[in-house]
């Protein structure tokens, strides 16, 4: 064994209080040149404090931090960045109006003589390191109009362009699919040869074994232990994690599928469906699986009447509808959770229960307010149901941790009635427990006779939760699997057009 003389970060009785909640008390964590330690724990344990206080987002309140040996106080990000601490943050850091290549260079453009921006060099160096992860973005398309994947991977070359030594992760892989995600753990592989030390924030499990050296978890604010990865299993973990039984991993009820509620024929949009053909009946789910820009999130779009429909028929309850509107969309029972939480599921300075009992679904619509009692009580039960971890109900959604605001986005979508739902990636960034508690939703929602489309890059949560599951490929659904007929590599086949 190596003396460990190459450990390059020790935190040490790190505490942090925020109005009345104690997010860290008393947790050690340290950090080897060349490894991947991974930080684990429920949502709402600490691991983004932690990681903040080192990027210089937050000042611990008491604790000690060396890097290298020297005791550090670290001032600011601009202070971190300079110690050689990158990060890449849960919720994107990205300015939507700049192009993906001045985002990664954001704050260190390459200056011409001239004083202007070298836009030509920023390009090629930004093509260079999105290259090198194997993703292929226009570099000079504005970040806002970049999927939720291809924003992730601009985060990720911002992080690597900065040749830190420490690189943190805060759930790097929530919004990838599992092709982009090897992609990401090569680029992490080659970090780590060059003696960059990283660490890595997950709630797939899988991923910690595969890539992980340590782990390190965290529960309700409090230290809990460190370990090798080969010396603990997965159960292990989650039994630390949760400190309470876990039921079955996918719960799964079985459907007693009933009428058709929605047919889809020939649906076609301008710009990437292509003549899909689908339907759904009462009580159950049908999964859908795809790459990146396979159209299945195109697909939900299109559904929901946010995007044109081009060419097709949406037959609903066995009339024929045409949907042009959110606002149609939700008229006709159809709800839909989006995979962009942030900036289409919530209003962050709002509280959390204003968020829940908001009665519109996009945030640009006027809300008025029905009576507080019930709201209150609605909100109450959306934090048993969900376990929701925050100290009330008044809490701003802001400060709740990112696995906690999005189970508040799924509370809105439940106190709706609505009896077709989509749900794009429902369990993205929630924790092993609360994943269950998700799912039992789901079979409660499928049991009170809706229909729910679920889009997911998880295949477990594909195999695990659907009745039926439809693979998609290049717009077009390349797929279509009874549960009980389909694998990991079957699905993956499909998904990568290998017929
Ligand atoms: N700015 C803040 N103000 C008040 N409370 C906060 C603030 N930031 C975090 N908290 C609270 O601190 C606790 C830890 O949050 P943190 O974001 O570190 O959790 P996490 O482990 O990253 O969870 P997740 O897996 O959901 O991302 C939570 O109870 C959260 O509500
Ligand atoms: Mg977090």
């Amino acid at each position: 064994m190596t003396e460990h003389n190459d450990i390059v970060l020790k935190m040490e009785h790190i505490r942090k209080e925020f109005p009345g909640v104690v997010a860290l008390d008393d947790v050690h964590f340290d950090l080897r040149r060349g490894e991947v330690h991974v930080l684990l724990g429920e949502n709402g344990a600490g691991k983004s404090t932690l990681v903040k206080i080192l990027s210089g987002a937050y000042r611990m309140t008491s604790g000690e931090i060396r890097l290298s040996g020297d005791q550090t106080d670290i001032h600011n990000p601009h202070h971190a960045q300079e110690l050689g601490i990158s990060i890449i943050y849960q919720e994107f850091n990205l300015v939507p109006h700049l192009s993906a290549a001045e985002n990664i260079f954001l704050g260190r453009e390459r200056i011409h003589t001239t004083g202007l921006i070298d836009q030509k060099r920023i390009v090629s160096e930004a093509h260079r390191v999105l290259d090198g992860l194997g993703v292929k973005i226009d570099v000079r398309r504005a970040v806002g109009d970049l999927g939720v994947a291809q924003q992730q991977m601009v985060e990720v070359a911002k992080a690597l362009s900065q040749d830190a030594r420490i690189l943190i992760m805060d759930e790097p892989t929530s919004a990838l699919t599992e092709y982009e995600i090897k992609e990401l753990f090569a680029a992490i592989r080659q970090l780590k040869a060059e003696g960059v030390a990283v660490i890595y924030i997950s709630h797939r499990l899988e991923e910690l074994f595969e890539i992980g050296d340590r782990v390190t978890v965290l529960r309700d604010g409090k230290y809990v232990g460190t370990y090798d990865i080969g010396d603990v299993s997965k159960s292990e973990l989650i039994t630390m994690m949760v400190d309470r039984e876990l039921k079955e991993h996918f719960p799964k009820v079985k459907a007693k599928p009933g009428e058709e509620v929605l047919r889809i024929e020939n649906l076609s949009t301008k710009e990437v469906l292509r003549n899909v053909n689908l339907s759904l009946r009462r009580g159950e789910v049908l999964g859908v699986a795809g790459l990146l820009g396979s159209g299945r999130t195109e697909l939900a779009r299109a559904l929901f009447g946010i995007d044109r429909v081009d060419r097709g028929t949406i037959t609903i309850r066995g009339g024929p509808r045409s949907i042009r509107s959110p606002r149609q969309a939700i008229n006709q029972g159809i709800g839909f959770l989006t995979e962009d939480r942030k900036s289409q599921g919530l209003i962050m300075v709002l509280s959390l229960k204003d968020n829940i009992c908001l009665p519109s679904v996009d945030q640009f619509s006027r809300f008025g307010f029905m009576n507080g009692k019930a709201e209150a009580q609605a909100a109450e039960q959306s934090i048993q149901d969900l376990r929701i971890k925050t100290p009330s109900i008044s809490q701003q959604v802001m400060n709740l941790s990112g696995g906690n605001q999005q189970k508040v986005v799924i509370s809105k979508w439940l106190c709706r009635h609505a009896d077709i739902l989509i749900f794009d990636e429902p369990t993205r960034g929630i924790d092993v427990g609360s994943k269950v508690e998700i799912y039992q939703l789901m079979n409660k929602l499928t049991a009170r006779g809706a229909a729910i489309i679920m889009i997911s890059s998880e295949l477990p949560e594909i195999l695990g939760m659907s009745d039926r599951i439809a693979v998609m490929n290049n717009g077009r659904i390349a797929g279509e699997f009874a549960a009980g007929e389909a694998t990991q590599e079957i699905i993956l086949q499909a998904a990568l057009g290998v017929t």
